[in-house]
C-alpha cells in the first residue's frame, strides 16, 4: 500500500495482518512495514524448510481457482469464501461467473482492511456480497441477513476454507465449526479446504512462522499433518484426486510428493 494515502478507520498498520501478509506473498502493494517485516521473516524460515512460501501461496490461489471452477462446472451456484482475504487476481467470483454467470458469492473476513478493498472492488456487482464475519462465531456468519438474503441453503453451496485454519489453534473448535457449517447444507454442498503441512519436516522447524504469526492480528499459526487436515473433510465423500498438495490437485498428472512442505488441500461433497 501506498503509505502516503489515509489508513482507512479501524486499521492499526503497526500491527501485521495475515491478510496484508499474504497479500506481500503475492507481490501486491496492500500492505503496510508491519506486514513486509513479518513477511520476510516466514519467507526467510519457509526458504530453510526448502521451500517458498511465496510459490506456496501461488499454488493455494491456484488451487482455489482450480476448485471453484470444477464446482461451477459441475452446477455449483452458490460459494461462500470464508477467510477471503485482500482481492488479488481470479477471486473466486471472478471465476464462478466467467463458468456460471448465474452465480452468486459471499466473501467473509474479519480484517477491516479486507473489507474496505473488496468492498470497493464489487460495490458494483449484482452477484457478490461482503460481510464482515469471524470464523469463531460461524452461526453469525450463516445467520447474517446479507447472507441470508442472498445464499438460499435450500440449494447447494460450497464453502470455501483457504489458507484460514491454520488461524484457529484448537482441533475440537474446528471440528465444531465444520460440523455447525456442515448442518446448514443442503445436499449436494461442498467444502473446499487447504490449510499449510510440513512435509516430512519436524513441527519445530515452523516455530519461527508461529512466533511470526503469533505477533498478528490472528494470533497464532498451527501446521498440521495430513491425519488432522483429513480429519477436516468428516461427513463428506472426498472428490478425485482427493487430498494432496494444493499444487496437484486436477493439475496434470505429476505424482503428488507428501514430503515437502507445501499447502495440503481437497474438495469434499456433503454425504
Ligand atoms: C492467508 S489468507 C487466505 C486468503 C484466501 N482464502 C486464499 O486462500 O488465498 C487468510 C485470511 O483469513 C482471514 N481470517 C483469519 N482468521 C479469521 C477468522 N477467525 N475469521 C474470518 N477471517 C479470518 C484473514 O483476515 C485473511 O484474510
Amino acid at each position: 500500500m501506498n503509505e502516503i494515502r489515509p489508513v482507512p478507520p479501524g486499521i492499526d498498520p503497526s500491527v501485521p495482518s495475515v491478510a496484508r501478509m499474504y497479500d506481500h506473498y503475492l507481490g501486491g502493494k496492500d500492505n503496510y512495514a508491519s506486514d513486509r517485516e513479518a513477511a520476510a521473516a516466514v519467507i526467510e524460515a519457509s526458504i530453510r524448510t526448502g521451500t517458498d512460501i511465496r510459490v506456496a501461496v501461488r499454488d493455494n490461489r491456484a488451487f482455489l481457482g482450480r476448485t471453484v471452477r470444477a464446482l461451477a462446472e459441475a452446477g455449483v451456484r452458490q460459494f461462500i469464501d470464508i477467510g477471503a482475504g485482500l482481492p488479488t487476481q481470479e477471486n473466486v467470483h471472478q471465476v464462478a461467473l466467467r463458468a456460471a454467470p448465474d452465480a452468486r458469492i459471499v466473501y467473509v473476513d474479519n480484517d477491516p482492511i479486507v473489507l474496505v478493498h473488496a468492498r470497493a472492488l464489487l460495490a458494483d456487482n449484482p452477484r457478490t456480497r461482503v460481510i464482515e464475519g469471524d470464523l469463531h462465531d460461524p452461526a453469525a456468519i450463516l445467520d447474517d441477513p446479507e447472507v441470508t438474503r442472498h445464499i438460499d441453503f435450500g440449494q447447494p453451496v460450497a464453502v470455501v476454507f483457504c489458507a484460514i485454519l491454520q488461524f484457529i489453534p484448537d482441533d475440537a473448535e474446528i471440528a465444531a465449526i465444520l460440523e455447525t457449517v456442515r448442518g446448514r447444507l443442503a445436499s449436494g454442498s461442498h467444502l473446499v479446504i487447504s490449510h499449510p503441512f510440513p512435509g516430512e519436516q519436524p513441527d519445530e522447524v515452523f516455530d519461527t512462522v508461529s512466533d511470526v504469526y503469533t505477533r498478528t492480528r490472528s494470533g497464532s499459526f498451527t501446521i498440521r499433518g495430513s491425519k488432522a487436515i483429513t480429519s477436516f473433510f468428516a461427513g463428506t465423500e472426498l472428490l478425485e484426486p482427493g487430498i494432496v498438495p494444493v499444487q496437484n490437485w486436477r493439475n496434470g498428472d505429476t505424482e503428488p510428493d507428501f514430503t515437502v512442505p507445501s499447502y495440503l488441500g481437497g474438495v469434499g461433497r456433503l454425504i
